[in-house]
């Protein structure tokens, strides 16, 4: 088999075989196929498109091009996936909540991506939390806490993080055949038993239009299933954050909050019940979703869900005491302004996607692979659709390095809120559920 032959059967409208796929991956893993034909593979997908079975086919070819972890632990090995938004810290409550329940949670998740925060970045604006864990360390957090967070690192899915460079600058990142085997491959090299996805649609998501959101839904569902893993995935609305908070470790005091009750956000609150009720049900340790949310939110108000957060914290490096004292481990910005609404009436549409860019402008999140993130910044106590405002009420107060960049933020986000004379309706939460 040979790279060109691979790439001209699919630029001619070819389907390609598990065996092309395969070798291909393999390829992509070594070294044996090149930037360029790497490049041209991915242009030929984006145009011509790749069937049910091909997809399935190329899940499965880049999940088996690294490590596959193989578990025998007392419960099933379950995970989620968001597709990304702002104020999105689902995976920071629901990975200890599902441990509580009796699943393992061997969470393999990504930096920021554009506009949308990252697990990863948010876990490490904890002092010492690591997020490099290899295979041997992810097993034994996963065994000992029942869940652990970290990056792919190189042994996992190695051919996606090859294909997706090179994605990245030969305009090809928007095939949705690439993106899922792109999310799932990472996602299923952890050997999992199940797998809830949470594709978000709205101003804040990639998928601003609920058709595409169905249709990302649908072939992730459809893809992970292919290649062995049950999986069921809810479309969520993302036209405001999910929580009050976007910035890395503001998000972290956030969940925080949620986990002791000490501020509960009710958005972030219930769509990680629903998740969670979806992924037990997968794991055969709730009855359905509706049981399994059940669950969760007793998991949740108990405050045995907190317990599990902070025992994971400390088994990856971080603080002990991160709960008891969250502001001694988390960075706090010099600079904190007051974005007022500037006029009256209700808050009725937010550019959520702009909210995500003031973050990263603010430098929570990076404009090219090389930038630092500064943890402390973002914005806090942000208003959500259908708040009642006068001229002087804070719609956001934003946390920054500097004078000049709060400033920057502070009129960002004036201009991502409308604010009309009659309150809207929010849209609502869960808009979908997809098996
Ligand atoms: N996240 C991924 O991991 N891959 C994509 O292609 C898009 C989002």
């Amino acid at each position: 088999m040979e790279a060109r032959a691979i790439i001209a059967a699919k630029r001619d409208g070819k389907a390609l075989t598990q065996a092309q796929l395969d070798w291909f991956a393999t390829g992509l893993a070594s070294g044996a196929v090149s930037d360029a034909q790497a490049g041209a593979f991915a242009m030929a997908v984006l145009l011509n498109g790749l069937d049910g079975d091909e997809r399935v086919a190329l899940t499965r070819a880049m999940r088996d091009s690294g490590e596959v972890l193989d578990w025998d632990l007392p419960g099933p090995v379950l995970d989620k996936h968001s597709t990304g938004g702002v104020g999105d810290a689902v995976s920071l409550v629901l990975a200890p909540a599902l441990a509580v329940a009796g699943a393992f949670v061997p969470m393999i998740s990504g930096r920021g991506l554009g506009h949308t925060g990252g697990t990863l970045d948010k876990l490490e604006a904890i002092s010492g939390y690591r997020t490099d864990l290899d295979a041997a360390a992810l097993a034994c957090v996963t065994r000992d806490v029942g869940c652990a967070i970290t990056g792919a690192g190189a042994r996992l899915a190695p051919a996606d993080r090859r294909l997706y460079a090179v994605r990245d600058v030969t305009a090809t990142v928007e095939s949705l055949d690439l993106i899922t085997a792109s999310i799932l491959s990472k996602k299923l090299a952890a050997g999992l038993d199940g797998l809830v996805l949470d594709v978000k649609c709205g101003s804040g998501a990639f998928m601003v239009d609920e058709d595409a959101a169905h249709a990302l839904a649908r072939c992730l569902v459809d893809g992970a299933k292919g290649a062995g893993c049950p999986a069921r995935a809810l479309i969520t609305d993302m036209n405001e954050p999910l929580a009050r908070s976007a910035g890395n470790a503001l998000e972290v005091a956030n969940v925080i909050g949620l986990l002791t009750g000490a501020e509960v956000d009710a958005r972030l609150w219930d769509v990680t019940v629903a998740l969670g009720g979806e992924a037990l049900a997968l794991g055969g340790l709730a009855a359905d979703a509706e049981a399994g949310a059940a669950r969760i939110a007793e998991i949740l108000s108990s405050g045995a869900a907190a317990e599990r957060f902070a025992r994971m914290v400390a088994a990856q490096g971080g603080p002990t005491d991160l709960l008891e004292a969250p502001d001694r481990h988390l960075a706090r910005a010099p600079v904190v302004a007051e974005a007022t609404a500037g006029t009256r009436g209700f808050v009725t549409a937010i550019d959520t996607r702009a909210l995500g860019a003031a973050v990263v402008a603010l430098g929570g999140g990076r404009r090219v692979e090389t930038d630092r993130i500064d943890p402390a910044v973002g914005l806090d106590n942000l208003a959500g659709i259908g708040t009642s405002v006068a001229p002087d009420t804070p719609l956001a107060l934003v946390h920054a390095a500097d004078a000049a960049s709060a400033e920057a933020a502070v009129a960002t986000l004036r201009a991502a809120y409308t604010i009309g004379p009659v309150p809207e309706e929010p849209a609502d939460l869960i808009r979908a559920r997809i098996a």
